[in-house]
């Protein structure tokens, strides 16, 4: 079974492509969940923030979430920011079917792109009563993955054609 914890920037394209792709597994009859970190922060972790414990908490409960998942046969795709290498490590000890993919998108893009207007509100001034302070990748740490097993760069490919790839390759890792 297949366990895959996405890690990347806000906007990079983490939950476009886990359901995106859901939707092809689907079609070849696999149960999948895409164990998203905004709908999961509203019902399992309301009481986490995005301290560093907090970010890391709200992230092994959607580990061991997406454990019991694959345990029985669904393919679990974690679909968070995970910017901290040590949790990550964290949930990649549950086994080799856990891989780690990397949605790698630069700022420039992600300034433009701006789908939640956070980066906007993260670059406001200090003192603005709608700053964000603490925005993974601005103002906040985001650990770059030392062993991921995928990198997508979503600011080269299209959408397209980076659905098509972590398609492929969680194709590769069922088993038969
Ligand atoms: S994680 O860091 O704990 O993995 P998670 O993916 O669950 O984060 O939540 C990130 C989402 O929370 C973002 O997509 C955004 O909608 C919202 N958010 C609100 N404040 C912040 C912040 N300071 N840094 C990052 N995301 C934030």
């Amino acid at each position: 079974m297949v366990l895959i914890q996405l890690t990347g920037l806000s906007g990079s394209g983490k939950s476009t492509i886990a359901f995106a792709v859901r939707a092809l597994l689907q079609k070849e009859g696999h149960a999948v969940e895409v164990i998203d970190g905004d709908t999961y922060r509203k019902h399992l972790c309301p009481d986490l923030g995005f301290s560093k414990q907090d970010r890391n908490e709200n992230i092994r409960r959607l580990g061991f979430v997406a454990e019991r998942m694959t345990a029985n046969g669904v393919i679990a795709i974690i679909a968070a920011i995970n910017p901290y290498e040590e949790i990550r490590q964290e949930i990649s000890n549950y086994g080799n079917h856990v891989k780690t993919v990397w949605i790698n998108c630069d700022l420039k893009t992600l300034i433009d792109r701006d789908t939640k207007q956070l980066y906007k509100r993260a670059l406001l001034p200090d003192g603005h009563p709608e700053k964000i302070n603490n925005l993974t990748g601005v103002s906040d740490p985001f650990e770059m993955p030392d062993n991921a097993d995928l990198i997508i760069d979503t600011h080269k490919r299209s959408e397209e054609e980076c659905v098509k790839q972590l398609y492929n390759y969680i194709m590769h890792q069922l088993p038969g």
